[in-house]
């Protein structure tokens, strides 16, 4: 096996010579050292199906069922995420963070490419660790000790679905809003020492951060924007081109990402499985 760092080595590294059908004694170390340094690894030319898919997850952690996204079929571990020819919207086209609304935010997600359009559909990852090293001195002594709150119900809860697009959301990609509905906020840390890295990573996303906590409404506003354009700057970004058989592996806790939504009139379907996370702790800020 051998690990080779992203074109730019902003964020991710690529894993070559492993079959994460038949993983080799020592194999899930490295993939697990390669996770906690790089935040997202990337694996290609792999034929695993849906059985392999789930096993290599699970030997990660415990898979969290999705509530939110139709499951596959035959596999409800496995959560579809497909954009159909004539749909319009995608999921995940905007920065964000998987499940930081929940009190136990996932650990991150294993997503296994399907079926891909013929040009498009890449996904960018940012690293919120490089994020939170980068940022300016008065930002970092301003968010010192803060927390941020997350929320679900404004993505997937029934008034954002009465939004969505009338071709889009019926779909059944989406669905469950009562379950969005009635839960409640969280709050995370906003600066939270990575539990397998140990380093300061910025956890708050434009998904699903809707606060920070304590603050009046437009100081909250402003600072998460502020945040926000920061994590923005394309110098922690990279951009994951996927091909048949590639597979990520990201954690939810040192990365952003987004979905591209440039393949219009072409179908694109990922599996995804999410492997349940633990509560976050925060940096202490005397020593930020
Ligand atoms: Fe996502």
């Amino acid at each position: 096996m051998t690990i080779e760092t992203r074109p730019h080595g902003k964020v991710g590294a690529e894993i070559l010579g492993v079959d994460l059908g038949h993983l080799a004694p020592g194999d899930l170390a490295h993939i697990r050292a390669a996770f906690a340094e790089y935040g997202v690894v990337f694996f290609r030319d792999q034929a695993i199906d849906e059985a392999q898919h789930i096993a290599f997850a699970r030997a990660l952690g415990r898979i969290n069922i999705n509530r939110f996204f139709a499951a596959h079929p035959h596999h409800r571990e496995i959560a579809l995420v497909v954009k159909e020819p004539d749909q319009r919207t995608n999921i995940g086209g905007g920065w964000h963070t998987d499940h930081s609304y929940d009190r136990e935010p996932a650990l991150g997600s294993v997503l296994v490419a399907r079926e891909l359009p013929p040009q498009g559909g890449a996904t960018d990852f940012a690293s919120m660790a490089a994020a939170y090293d980068a940022l300016p001195d008065d930002l970092r002594e301003c968010i010192a000790g803060l927390r941020a709150v997350h929320s679900a119900r404004h993505v997937f809860g029934s008034k954002a679905l009465a939004y969505a697009d009338e071709r889009d959301a019926p779909k059944g990609r989406i669905g469950n809003a009562p379950a969005a509905d009635g839960l409640s906020d969280v709050t995370h840390p906003v600066v939270i020492i990575h539990p397998l890295s140990g380093r300061r990573v910025l956890f708050v996303n434009p998904g699903f951060t809707i606060a920070i906590a304590g603050l009046p409404e437009a100081q909250s506003r402003a600072l998460l924007d502020r945040l926000f354009a920061h994590c923005r700057d394309p110098r922690f970004h990279e951009t994951f081109h996927w091909q048949p058989g590639s597979v990520a592996l990201w954690d939810n806790r040192a990365t952003w990402h987004l979905a591209h939504n440039d393949y219009h009139g072409h179908r694109r379907e990922m599996h995804r499985i999410t492997i349940e996370g633990q509560a976050l702790e925060a940096a202490d800020p005397l020593t930020a």
